[in-house]
């Protein structure tokens, strides 16, 4: 019951995301209906087409798809809900598959967090409260790798679900996806780093085999990088993210990669919100083309 509650309450807000997106960023036609990827879908759950999206009633002078709804509550300080703080029972490790077994990426994630869960490689075990390994549909085509969970995602053993969270999510909503059912999400380190500070590079270091595998087996058509510790992670480049955003990239020689902003970034006054939210999404329209989706078309 909690979960389709929490489900229910993914929806609305995807839609929230959608509209307020598409809306505030003066978009003038977008999808009646979430267009899915061309090719052959690989989603074994079945999950229903998120319902029409209604037109903006009204066209917003200035490009800022990161206001609060309208209809939201005041809240003047424009604080996320306070995420409740759970204690995710560790996970028994079940036994490794025999060599040579198919990967059945409902087998082996499970396998994978259940490690994670257990794990002691590097010293961010010793400050975590839960293990974060991903949110959202382990059959998805599009994957979004941050950089590792921040104190809200450390309370609730899910990525993403503080304020950068909702811009994420706002941001998965103006292309027509569901944060839940359309992707995957999920970080470089899965404990958090202390005071929100970057992983250190032996913690990336005895972090990213997991991250790795779980690609390998989510398999997705496209990764989107949020920020600069994603990119350097998964390319090993030192290259910032302000010079590399919008362009293609391989990641491991087989797989598209995009880099983009971190959402957290662009929450930032300093950085020119403004324009580097309409640089991101640029980017993800770049996604939304390479994966077959209709771009939504702007002013
Ligand atoms: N920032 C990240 O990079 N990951 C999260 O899960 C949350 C915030």
């Amino acid at each position: 019951m909690d979960d389709l509650r929490s489900e229910l309450a993914d929806l609305v807000r995807a839609v929230h995301a959608y509209v307020a997106w598409h809306g505030e960023g003066g978009t003038v036609g977008f999808p009646r209906e979430a267009v899915r990827p061309q090719t052959t879908p690989r989603h074994e759950t079945a999950h229903a087409a998120p319902p029409p999206m209604p037109a903006p009633a009204a066209q917003a002078p200035e490009f800022s798809p990161f206001a609060a709804p309208s209809a939201a509550p005041p809240n003047p300080f424009n604080e996320p809900d306070p995420v409740p703080r759970v204690t995710k029972p560790r996970i028994p490790v079940p036994k490794p598959p025999p060599p040579g077994e198919p990967r059945d990426r409902h087998v082996h994630l499970p396998r994978i967090e259940a490690e994670v869960s257990n794990c002691t490689k590097c010293r961010l075990h010793e400050t975590r409260t839960n293990t974060v390994f991903f949110r959202g549909n382990p059959n998805a085509q599009l994957v979004f790798v941050g950089e590792g969970p921040g104190a809200d995602e450390d309370a609730s053993g899910k990525p993403f679900v503080g304020r950068a969270g909702q811009l994420l999510d706002k941001m998965i909503g103006a292309m027509g996806l569901v944060p839940e059912s359309d992707v995957y999400i999920c970080n470089i380190v899965k404990c958090r780093p202390p005071d929100n500070r970057r992983p250190e590079p032996d913690e990336v270091a005895a972090c990213i085999p997991y991250l790795h595998e779980q690609l390998d087996l989510v398999s997705p058509k496209v990764i989107v990088a949020l920020g600069n510790t994603a990119l350097a992670a998964l390319l090993g480049t030192a290259m910032p993210i302000t010079k590399v955003r919008g362009t293609w990239k391989l990641y491991r020689g087989t797989t598209m990669l995009m880099p983009t902003y971190h959402p957290s970034f662009l929450l930032r006054p300093t950085s020119n919100p403004v324009e580097s939210k309409r640089q991101a999404w640029e980017d993800l329209q770049s996604v939304m083309k390479e994966l077959g989706l209709e771009v939504p078309q702007k002013r």
